[in-house]
């Protein structure tokens, strides 16, 4: 892939789940087109190393996007430093554990919903109300393929992917007026920490490419140049949509 030439000089970009895999890769390319890029997650050793190996133009804030406080407190502290979020992109997600609905543990359902739902949320209410105060802003939202087509033996990942398509819908059109445009992204699978996770072992990664059309899996790249042009003004005229990256896995 040969990344396109973007410029977000003088913008501030703000990544909840930023410090490794697609969030990491989105933020190198932001940083490396000019933003000054805030990540933020819940491990303050690994966001802390993370940010320092990215260089001088990215800042990590500790944050756990399942807390009203954290998400709050993130927004206040970026805007504090920086004046102005630009770009939110709200790409926290865990993967739940692999087995039938039945037998999920209720705290399992409930720390899955509260991360890639109610995190979401979280992150858009407090985003939502500077970008209002500023006249304007973009905000990215990470969904999944399996928030378009249901994936078995992941019920909680899948139903609250599919909650980030309706949360990202109804925003996108409460906010259409006001500047503020809301997009999402749907991933098909991606190699990165979490889909080796996801399987554990138990479904080798070549099972995995063998579904998708393309027959390979996507690097955290791929997904993250879709993530700065959503950002950019050649997306200028796009909210609400659910830019689907899967290889071809939900066009069947
Ligand atoms: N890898 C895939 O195949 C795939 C496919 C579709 C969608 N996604 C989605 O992409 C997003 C990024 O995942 P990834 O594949 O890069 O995996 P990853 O595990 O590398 O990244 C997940 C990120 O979320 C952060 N995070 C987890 N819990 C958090 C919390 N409580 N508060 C704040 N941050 C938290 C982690 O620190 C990490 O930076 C997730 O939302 C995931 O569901 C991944």
């Amino acid at each position: 892939m040969t990344p396109a030439v973007f410029d977000f000089s003088g913008q501030t970009v703000l990544i909840v789940g930023g410090t490794s895999g697609i969030g990491n890769a989105a933020a190198v390319r932001f940083a490396a087109s000019g933003a000054r890029v805030v990540i933020a997650g819940p491990d303050d050793v690994q966001g802390s190393a993370v940010a320092a190996e990215l260089g001088a133009g990215v800042e990590f804030v500790k944050a756990d996007a399942a807390s009203a406080r954290d998400m709050a407190g993130l927004v206040a502290t970026t805007v504090q430093r920086h004046g102005r979020i630009a770009v939110a992109i709200n790409n926290a997600g865990i993967e739940g554990p692999f087995g039938p609905l039945q037998d999920l543990d209720e705290a399992d359902f409930d720390r899955v919903i509260a991360i890639n739902l109610k995190g979401i949320w979280l992150g858009m209410k407090y985003q939502i109300n500077h970008m209002l105060a500023k006249g304007g802003g973009c905000i990215i939202n990470t969904s999944s393929s399996a928030g378009i087509n249901a994936i078995p033996m992941v019920a909680a990942y899948s139903a609250s992917k599919h909650g980030v398509v309706g949360l990202t819908r109804a925003a996108a059109l409460e906010l259409a007026a006001s500047g503020i445009r809301v997009n999402a992204i749907a991933p098909g699978p991606v190699h990165t920490a979490l889909l080796e996770r996801m399987v554990d072992g138990a479904i080798p990664l070549s099972d995995i490419a063998a579904q998708v059309p393309m027959r390979r899996i996507a690097s955290a790249d791929e997904i993250a140049e879709a993530m700065l042009w959503l950002a950019s003004d050649g997306s200028s005229f796009m909210t609400g949509h659910i830019m689907v990256l899967d290889g071809g896995m939900t066009v069947a």
